[in-house]
């Protein structure tokens, strides 16, 4: 089951979304929260996707509004070019996709990325990425872009 929290959510599963988002910041000690529940409603529109497998949370991803982006094809992120981040019309990014240790590497995270793609209505060429990447996020973003992708931020 996927749970959808973004500005209409109630409490609890806004409380439930900050509680894995402290999990996965335990591992991955990220400067700020990922999410909080007394978040309010801005221009970002937060839609935070909760993984449930029975009763558990066990990932999310979170999508946010970004409005500069860049695209990198993998041969000009390898050579470190650096390209500024241009003002563009608000793109849906990814902020974060997570899940717990003992269920990476089964497809998961591609699983829960597409029904997000999906639900959002936009293809795998239009979605930004916020960067940088975890090691484990960058091998994950190779398998899922083939030679190119948007960074938005
Ligand atoms: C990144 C993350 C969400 C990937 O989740 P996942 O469920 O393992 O990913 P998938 O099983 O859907 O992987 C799809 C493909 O990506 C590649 N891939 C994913 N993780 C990889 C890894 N650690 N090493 C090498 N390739 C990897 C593989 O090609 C994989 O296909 P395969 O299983 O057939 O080999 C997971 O590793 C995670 O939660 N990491 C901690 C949080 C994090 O770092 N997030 C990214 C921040 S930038």
């Amino acid at each position: 089951m996927i749970i959808l929290v973004n500005n209409l959510s109630d409490h609890q599963e806004r409380v439930r979304a900050r509680k894995i988002g402290q999990i996965a910041n335990r591992e991955l000690q990220h400067d700020g929260p990922i999410y909080h529940e007394s978040e309010s409603a801005d221009s970002r529109d937060i839609h935070l996707y909760l993984y449930v497998s029975d009763v558990r949370v066990v990932g999310f991803a979170i999508f946010e509004k970004r409005d500069y982006v860049s695209k990198y094809t993998w041969d000009e992120y390898d050579k470190k070019i650096e390209k500024e981040l241009k003002e563009h019309s608000p793109i849906w990014s990814l902020g974060l996709i997570w899940f717990h240790k003992k269920y990476r590497k089964t497809g998961v995270a591609t699983h829960l990325f597409q029904i997000c793609l999906n639900h959002l209505k936009i293809g795998i060429n239009d979605i930004g990425l916020y960067t940088p990447f975890t090691k484990e996020g960058e091998a994950w973003a190779r398998a899922t872009f083939e030679k190119e992708f948007i960074i938005a931020k």
